[in-house]
């Protein structure tokens, strides 16, 4: 198990532009399996690389079947639309109204480098493109309609 510290949005790390893996090897694995064990401690959907201070392509999505490991990732297709409450892990405790598109395929590589597809709908989809965002030093705050009220997250419970 490693659990690694999730950096908030006062962290400059969160807001820079990541770099391509271009090394498949041992420390890449380490920093996908401890990210996975991160992710899970934290009952999140996903994380990216950043999150943890590392500044690389990496996006983990646990899509409720799979913790998908996205390395290099790029949105390919994007369908539709949706407009609903997003939270961050680095964002804690607040969530904000974002417009996304409905259907998201990402085209990445895997821990060994080869490529492959993955699509997702609603919010799976949401957090392809929330993720891939973090990667390009993007939080959900920057590209959101606003904060959503104490009343709203009350209703919503
Ligand atoms: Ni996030």
């Amino acid at each position: 198990m490693g659990i690694r510290n999730i950096l908030t949005d006062k962290e400059p790390a969160l807001h820079k532009v990541c770099k391509p893996v271009r090394s498949f090897d041992s420390r890449l694995h380490k920093l996908l399996d401890d990210m996975k064990d991160t992710l899970l401690e934290a009952n999140g959907v996903g994380l990216a690389a950043p999150q943890v201070g590392i500044l690389r392509r990496v996006v983990i999505v646990d899509t409720g079947e799979e913790m998908l490991e996205l390395i290099n990732p790029e949105l390919v297709e994007t369908d539709g639309e949706q407009v609903g409450p997003e939270g961050c892990l680095s964002v804690p405790g607040r969530y904000g109204l974002v417009k996304r598109p409905y259907y998201a395929k990402v085209r990445a590589q895997d821990r060994f480098g080869d490529w492959f597809e993955a699509e997702g709908e609603e919010l799976i989809g949401r957090c392809f493109c929330h993720e891939l965002d973090h990667l390009d030093g993007i939080l959900y705050t920057q590209v959101m309609e606003r904060f959503l009220t104490e009343e709203e997250l009350a209703a919503d419970e």
